[in-house]
């Protein structure tokens, strides 16, 4: 009965902005999890977005700092945004306490749940984090029906399926619900940067696949700077790209995994959705479903428009160790977005 009641009541807000294009500097933003490891940067990074006139940080109470704070804290930087805290309590459900915070929200970025420790898998991860995102997605269908979503949250390669599943049995869109993969991307830059002592911002390796281990599969060859790294270093750096989460996580020693450039890449993609929202495409690495492989969810360059995804772009022309990875990152990819789609039939 809840869900059938918040459609309607959610509808109102989401089809008033139906077709229009927002104006620069016009957009609400919501941070789930805003007060946590990779929530408090990702919140500050999009305080400081020109684009942004208001930033709703939401945690749960028994947060790391209480949201309030961390909207109180940015609240004195001198920029347009006005920032503001919502909290909820542990067992309550963020549909019965976000009305105000996701009403009008554009973009709800979603950082919330548990991170990896050392020794654990992103699977071990999907109970816990799948929930805590159902809950966030049941409200954000009601009160934000038309938002875009970028999940952070792990393991993205079964999450996002089983997220994206649910806004299609309401009847909403499911490339509504995006997977952040963005670091997986800033991470091969940066990597091929260092190897070619070129500056990565000039650098732009799509990065394939999904966002956990062997299904991390960066295309050097589609780069111009990239593809000219000698042939014999591709498998160790592809490699370190795959494991560079994991690299975090140990040099952290428990105490948390990568939470500021994961920060910065959520924001390089808030700033790109805003953007597309705005009228100007932009194109990023994402995981969304899709229908450019045989596999019902892929992360592959996206076009950002003006009601989010507005094209899912083909993979283009992979070479030979690429040919061979993808048969590797498909087989990985397979049981895993199964095991998302599972816990939407449930
Ligand atoms: P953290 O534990 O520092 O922060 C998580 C925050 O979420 C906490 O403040 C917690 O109170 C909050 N939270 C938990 N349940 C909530 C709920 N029901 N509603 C609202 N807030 C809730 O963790 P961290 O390091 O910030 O990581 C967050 C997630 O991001 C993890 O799942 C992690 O695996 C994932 N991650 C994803 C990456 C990616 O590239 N997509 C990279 C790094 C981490």
């Amino acid at each position: 009965a809840g869900e059938g009641q918040g459609q309607s009541e959610g509808q109102g807000q989401g089809q008033g902005c139906e077709g229009e294009v927002k104006s620069a500097g016009n957009f609400k933003v919501c941070v789930c999890g805003g007060a946590g490891g990779i929530g408090q940067p990702l919140s500050m990074l999009m305080a400081l977005d020109p684009n942004v006139k208001e930033l709703c940080v939401f945690d749960l109470s028994v947060a790391m700092v209480p949201p309030a704070g961390v909207a109180a804290d940015l609240g004195h930087l001198e920029r347009k945004s006005e920032v503001k805290g919502y909290v909820m309590e542990v067992g309550q459900k963020p549909i019965d306490n976000l009305k105000e915070c996701l009403t009008g929200c554009d973009l709800v970025l979603v950082p919330a749940g548990m991170p990896r420790k050392p020794g654990m898998t992103r699977d071990d991860l999907f109970k816990v984090n799948a929930d805590i995102a159902k809950g966030i997605v049941e409200a954000c269908a009601k009160f934000c029906p038309d938002a875009v979503l970028g999940l952070v949250v792990n393991p993205v390669n079964s999450i996002v399926p089983a997220m994206a599943e649910l806004y299609k049995k309401k009847g909403l869109d499911p490339l509504k619900i995006v997977g952040v993969t963005t670091l997986d991307v800033v991470r091969a830059n940066k990597f091929c940067g260092e190897i070619m002592n070129k500056n990565p911002n000039y650098i732009n390796v799509p990065v394939v696949g999904g966002h956990a281990g062997t299904t991390i599969l960066p295309l050097f060859s589609q780069d111009k700077v990239a593809k000219l790294i000698p042939e014999d270093k591709i498998p160790d750096l592809d490699k370190h790209v795959q494991d560079a989460g994991t690299d975090v996580v140990n040099a952290k020693s428990g105490k948390g995994s990568a939470t500021l450039s994961m920060a910065y890449a959520g924001a390089r993609l808030g700033r790109s959705v805003l953007a597309g929202l705005m009228g100007k495409k932009r194109t990023e690495c994402a995981y969304v479903k899709s229908d450019i492989t045989d596999l019902p969810y892929f992360a592959s360059k996206v076009q950002f428009g003006e009601k989010g995804v507005s094209k899912v772009l083909p993979i283009g022309e992979l070479n030979e160790y690429e040919t061979k990875r993808m048969e590797e990152v498909k087989a990985q990819l397979k049981g895993e977005i199964e095991t998302g789609l599972k816990y939407a039939e449930d």
